[in-house]
């Protein structure tokens, strides 16, 4: 192991190296509409129940359709669909039906009313667990209460924001250092 040589960096852009969770997409319903978000800002934080917090800022349509229905699906998307993601990003629902679109196929959730989106590799059904950090941080805490994970490829090729337009694609696995983990850790 080799020290770095290192220098001062911005505060405000150290996001580039802690945000390597994949891209999502967050599907939402309520009073007969459907949206999709693109969302890079979440967090696990509890195994059992599922719990994860999700940061969808207050100008986002999604951040109303959420708050009010108090469910949402989130939907992990592979490099295929990088360009769509992004896409999806740029717009807001306020202003079209990005459904249409971008030719996304819904299929009904069993939890909840937010569609799953059939083109990503996972879809994680959930309900709003918490809601006290939404007037401060406009993070929603959601519980994952059905998850619906694609038989197929084990290793999916997810993309993960870098800042500054850059993904990177999901790379190698390895199981080298499994032997060092407490059971209870793995
Ligand atoms: C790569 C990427 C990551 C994003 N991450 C987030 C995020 O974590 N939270 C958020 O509120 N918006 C995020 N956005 C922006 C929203 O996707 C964008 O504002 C979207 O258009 C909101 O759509 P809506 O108005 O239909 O809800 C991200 C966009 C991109 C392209």
């Amino acid at each position: 192991m080799s020290a770095y040589t290192k220098k001062d960096f911005p505060t405000h852009k150290v996001r580039r190296f802690l945000e390597p969770g994949p891209i999502v997409l967050v599907s939402s319903a309520h009073k007969g509409k459907t949206n999709i978000m693109t969302m890079g800002w979440h967090m696990v934080m509890e195994f059992s129940p599922s719990l994860i917090g999700c940061l969808i800022s207050s100008g986002n349509h999604s951040f109303e359709m959420v708050k009010a229905s108090r469910q949402c699906v989130i939907n992990v998307p592979t490099a295929d669909l990088a360009a769509t993601v992004v896409k999806i990003g740029n717009t807001s629902g306020r202003d079209v039906d990005k459904f249409k679109v971008f030719g996304l196929s819904a299929r009904p959730a069993e939890e909840v009313r937010a569609p799953l989106l059939d083109e990503c590799y996972a879809n994680f059904e959930c309900r709003l667990s918490d809601s006290s950090w939404i007037a401060k941080y406009n993070v929603f805490v959601f519980e994952v209460v059905k998850a619906h994970v694609a038989t197929a490829p084990k290793y999916p090729r997810t993309i993960h924001y870098r800042g500054d337009g850059e993904f990177m694609i999901s790379g190698g696995n390895t199981a080298r250092w499994r032997r060092l983990f407490r059971p209870g850790m793995l």
